[in-house]
């Protein structure tokens, strides 16, 4: 038995030596590598190993968020990636030298950073993605603020019996942070927050997955004249998948409009490429471009229980022509029993923070034909660890 493991040991460490750079690697390749890897390590480690993940994991994003706090990513992204000792780093940062002390030993022990001698620290390549103004800062700073919901789940049910959350305005997140707004209304008086929000939105395409117009063939279907709305993104947030199909289809014929909250669309801080109009619009209220060719939403009714995804799905319903189409692009959570811990994890943040879900193609598909729409035909997608679906509807 013992010479089976350490056989298996020195494979491995061979694999390790052999691997290609990380950017030569297809994903596919990378998330088949990465399962196997997940296999042998649930059959080999013992009980306390998840347990362990289970209680501490929690203190990852945190203590990251107290770097963010204290200046530590900035101070290295100012210096380039420069080595710094514990007294330079902590003449470029706020608090006091003891707890930069800790954190830095937690960020090293976390593979954040390399500490090279007893007080002198070496960024790792993540030590420098997340500094003010990045994505993945962003993101850090974005689901810490969700994790205080995160921290409440527990006496949410203990209030309510434990009963599904379905209505948006009595979530968790409600219970979290005392308030009775909903959570988009929230943001919007938290200035910082919302653009954290905004910003995670954003995010590359690294995490994405294709975009919707490489699925579907646009050029061979989505004609109109110059002077019609060839396509309306509706809470398509600042505007970078309606910017990414203008730069595909600089040349296609029709109007490009973007439409989000106020709070969203004011926050838009380079010119959009010529040719998108920018609406405020709230998509509970009448759709304001009648007849457009097609009407495009990118995980917004993921957002939403059934009942005011319902209502928003009235509103493009009543707004669309005969030869309009909608395109739905979501997540989706398998019927199969291997559903990805991501997807998994995403429904529960869904619940947390509005009362809503990640739902299968099947409850995609009954929610858009209680809401009067023929489901024309379902594009699957299976993006890093995460399946994506654009549902294409009509009106009949
Ligand atoms: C999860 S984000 C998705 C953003 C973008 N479509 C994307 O995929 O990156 C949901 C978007 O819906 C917008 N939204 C929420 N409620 C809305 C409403 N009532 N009217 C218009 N947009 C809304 C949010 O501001 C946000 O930009």
């Amino acid at each position: 038995m013992a010479s089976v493991l350490s056989d298996l040991t020195s494979t491995l460490t061979s694999a390790l030596s052999n691997l290609p750079p990380p950017d030569k690697i297809q994903d596919a390749d990378r998330m088949q590598l990465l399962g196997v890897i997940n296999q042998l390590q649930s059959a080999l480690e013992p009980p306390q190993l998840p347990i362990q993940r289970f209680c501490f994991s929690h203190y990852g994003i945190v203590v990251i968020r107290i770097a963010q706090g204290m200046g530590v990513f900035d101070a290295f992204v100012k210096s380039q990636g420069k080595e710094m000792s514990l007294k330079e780093l902590s003449s470029n940062v706020k608090g006091d030298d003891k707890l930069l002390r800790r954190i830095m030993r937690f960020l090293s022990a976390h593979h954040i950073f390399k500490q090279t001698t007893s007080d002198s620290y070496k960024p790792l390549p993540l030590a420098m993605v997340f500094g003010t103004g990045s994505v993945p800062g962003d993101m850090i700073k974005h689901f810490h603020t969700n994790m205080q919901v995160t921290a409440k789940l527990f006496d949410y049910f203990e209030l309510n019996n434990y009963t599904n959350p379905e209505d948006a305005y009595d979530a968790p997140f409600q219970l979290a942070y005392n308030t009775k707004s909903h959570y988009f209304e929230w943001l919007s008086q938290n200035p910082t927050k919302q653009e954290a929000f905004n910003s995670v939105m954003t995010q590359s395409q690294q995490y994405r997955g294709a975009d919707w117009f490489e699925i579907y063939p646009v050029q061979e279907r989505l004609r109109v004249s110059p002077d019609q709305v060839l396509l309306v993104d509706i809470g398509g947030g600042v505007g970078h998948d309606i910017a990414a199909f203008k730069k595909h289809f600089p040349d296609l014929p029709g109007k490009l409009v973007l439409q989000d909250l106020p709070q969203v669309i004011e926050t838009i801080k380079e010119p959009l490429p010529e040719g998108i109009i920018a609406i405020s619009h709230n998509m509970f209220e009448p759709q304001p471009i009648s007849g457009a060719r097609a009407y495009y939403m990118r995980t917004v009714l993921h957002d939403f229980p059934d009942r005011q995804a319902l209502d928003t799905l009235a509103q493009i319903r009543d707004a669309m022509s005969e030869d309009s189409v909608l395109f739905v692009h979501e997540h989706t959570v398998s019927e199969d029993l291997d559903v990805p811990p991501i997807a998994a994890t995403l429904d529960i943040h869904m619940m947390e923070i509005f009362s809503s879900l990640e739902r299968t193609e099947k409850e995609w598909i009954a929610l858009l034909e209680k809401a009067g729409f023929k489901v024309v035909k379902v594009w699957n997608e299976e993006s890093v660890g995460q399946s994506t679906a654009l549902f294409e509807a009509t009106l009949h």
